[in-house]
């Protein structure tokens, strides 16, 4: 079954994995720039996607967007896709596509904090 295309939380890894390599401030700066435009998409921290190598990881959800290895940098075309703009493939590129299943499995049962 095709997944929703919206987009109404972007979940942001805060494990310690994750948080060594700057998820923290990558989620705020997110957050920041949706705040500026206006969205009402929340961003939100997540306990552990299981894809801790390959983060920093962010994930957009119900759509199912999962971005891996994510650097400050990336901040602005993350906000981007979010806010209606082209999905940033590159970044996604390196998600092994069981666990990301598994994963949305997961989300998709309510466990969202
Ligand atoms: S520490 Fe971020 S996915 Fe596990």
């Amino acid at each position: 079954m095709p997944r929703s295309e919206k987009i109404e939380r972007c979940l942001v890894c805060h494990n310690i994995d994750c948080a060594q390599r700057g998820s923290i401030p990558i989620g705020e700066e997110i957050a920041r720039r949706l705040r500026d435009a206006g969205s009402p998409v929340e961003v939100r921290p997540y306990m552990c996607f299981g894809g801790c190598p390959q983060g920093p990881n962010i994930v957009l959800f119900p759509q199912g967007t999962w971005y891996a290895q994510v650097q400050p940098e990336d901040a602005e075309a993350i906000a981007n896709h979010i806010l209606g703009g082209p999905r940033a493939d590159r970044l996604a590129a390196s998600v092994d596509p069981e666990l990301r299943d598994l994963i949305l499995e997961i989300l998709d049962a309510g466990i969202l904090d």
